[in-house]
C-alpha cells in the first residue's frame, strides 16, 4: 500500500487515474491541481475521503511541493497546459507549468528520492505521412511541432537528464489521443459532441483529413499504473490502442449516432502547424510489461462517451459558450 500525490488529479486524465487506483488499489492519493480553467472538482466526486485528499496549488510552488514529496512514496506528473490551440494564442503558461512546473517537481524528486512517473505524449515526435509504413516506437527521434508539444518535449528531456545526472527513480509514458467521459469541451471529439446536442454543426479543421491514433482513457490509466509497478527505472514506454482514425470519420460516426446526416459538418481554418498523423507501437509495454488495452471497440467507446455528454451537461455547460467564443474568434 503507497501514498500517491497525483498531479493535475482534477484534469480528464489525471482524475480517471485516480478513480482507477481508488477502484483498483488500497493505495491512498492526495491530488495536486492549481484548478485552472481545465480542472473541475465534479470530476472527482464519489470518492472515499479515508483514502483521498485534495490539495489546490501549484506545480511551481517549490515550498508546498518540497512538503507534499515529504509524505508521498511516489508521484504521477499529469498536470499540464495540455491544448494545443490555446498554445498557439498564448505559449508563455506552457512554459511555465510544463517546463518550470516538471523542473520544480523533479528537484523535490531528487531531494526526497520520490518514485516519479512522468505522463506524456506522442506529439513529442512530430507527425507522420498518412501512408507512412512505420510508427512512433521509443527510439523514434524528438520532433515537436507546436508550443504544447515542445513544451511537454522538454519536460520529457529533464526528467530524462534528471536520471542520468542525479539519480533520480523516473519512468516515463507517451501516450496517444484519449477519449473518454470528463474531458474538457476545448478538445475535438467533447466540443463535435456537445455542438451536435446544442444543435450546431461540428467543426473539422482544414480538410478533416488528419489522423489520431484514439485509445480510451481507462486503458491509459491501467497502463500508467502497469508502469508504476513493474515499470524499470530511466525507460520510456509508449501506450496506444491500435485506434487511427481520420478526424472526418470521427465526426461522422459522432452524427450518425446522434440521428444526424453524416455530412452535417463544416470545414473550417485549419489549425496553424498541424500535425498530420500521430500512430503508436506499443509492443514495448505490451511484450515487457503485459499491458494489453480492454477497449478495442472504438465505435463502442465513442457511443457510450456521447451518452455520459447527453447525460451530464450541467458538467460542461459552464465551459461551452467560452470555448466557442475563443474558436469563433480564430474562424474556427
Ligand atoms: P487537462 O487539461 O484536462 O488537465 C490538466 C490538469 O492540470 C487540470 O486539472 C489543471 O487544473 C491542472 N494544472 C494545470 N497547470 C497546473 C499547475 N501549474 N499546477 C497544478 N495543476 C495544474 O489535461 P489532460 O488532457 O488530462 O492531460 C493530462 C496529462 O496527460 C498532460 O500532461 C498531457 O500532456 C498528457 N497527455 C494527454 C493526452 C490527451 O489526449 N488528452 C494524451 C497523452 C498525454
Ligand atoms: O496525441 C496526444 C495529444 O492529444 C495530447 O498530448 C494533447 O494534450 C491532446 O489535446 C491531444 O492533442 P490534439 O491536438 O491531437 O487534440 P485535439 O482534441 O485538440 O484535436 C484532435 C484533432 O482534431 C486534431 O487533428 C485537430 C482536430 N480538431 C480539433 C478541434 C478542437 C478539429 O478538426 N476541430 C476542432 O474543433
Amino acid at each position: 500500500m503507497s501514498r500517491l500525490l497525483v498531479t493535475g488529479g482534477a484534469g480528464f486524465i489525471g482524475s480517471n487515474f485516480v478513480h482507477h487506483v481508488l477502484g483498483n488499489t488500497g493505495h491512498s492519493v492526495t491530488v495536486l491541481d492549481k484548478l485552472t480553467y481545465a480542472g473541475n472538482l465534479h470530476s472527482l466526486d464519489g470518492l472515499d475521503p479515508a483514502r483521498f485528499t485534495f490539495v489546490q496549488g501549484d506545480i511551481a510552488d517549490a515550498e508546498l511541493v518540497d512538503g507534499l514529496f515529504a509524505d508521498h512514496d511516489a508521484v504521477v506528473h499529469y498536470a499540464a497546459e495540455s491544448h494545443n490551440d490555446n498554445s498557439l494564442n498564448d505559449p508563455r503558461p506552457f512554459l511555465d507549468t510544463n517546463i518550470i512546473g516538471t523542473y520544480t517537481l523533479l528537484e523535490a524528486a531528487r531531494k526526497h528520492g520520490t518514485r516519479f512517473h512522468h505522463i506524456s505524449t506522442d506529439e513529442v515526435y512530430g507527425d507522420l505521412e498518412l501512408d507512412d509504413p512505420e510508427r512512433f516506437t521509443e527510439n523514434t527521434p524528438y520532433n515537436p511541432s507546436s508550443p504544447y508539444s515542445s513544451t511537454k518535449a522538454g519536460s520529457d528531456l529533464l526528467v530524462r537528464a534528471w536520471v542520468r545526472s542525479f539519480g533520480v527513480q523516473a519512468t516515463i509514458t507517451n501516450c496517444s489521443n484519449n477519449y473518454g467521459p470528463y474531458q474538457h469541451v476545448e478538445k475535438f471529439i467533447p466540443r463535435q459532441i456537445t455542438n451536435v446536442l446544442r444543435g450546431e454543426r461540428p467543426k473539422l479543421y482544414g480538410k478533416g483529413e488528419n489522423v489520431r491514433d484514439w485509445i480510451h482513457a481507462d486503458d491509459h490509466s491501467a497502463a500508467v499504473l502497469t508502469v508504476l509497478d513493474k515499470g524499470v527505472i530511466g525507460e520510456t514506454y509508449l501506450i496506444g490502442a491500435d485506434g487511427e482514425k481520420t478526424n472526418k470519420d470521427v465526426v461522422e460516426e459522432i452524427l450518425e449516432y446522434l440521428g444526424q446526416p453524416r455530412d452535417a459538418y463544416d470545414l473550417v481554418t485549419d489549425r496553424a502547424g498541424h500535425d498530420l498523423r500521430y500512430a503508436i507501437d506499443s509492443t514495448k509495454l505490451r511484450t515487457e510489461l503485459g499491458w494489453a488495452p480492454r477497449f478495442s471497440d472504438f465505435s463502442a467507446g465513442l457511443a457510450n462517451t456521447i451518452d455520459w455528454y447527453r447525460e451530464n451537461e450541467a458538467w460542461w455547460a459552464p465551459s461551452k459558450a467560452g470555448v466557442e467564443e475563443f474558436y469563433a474568434a480564430k474562424g474556427q
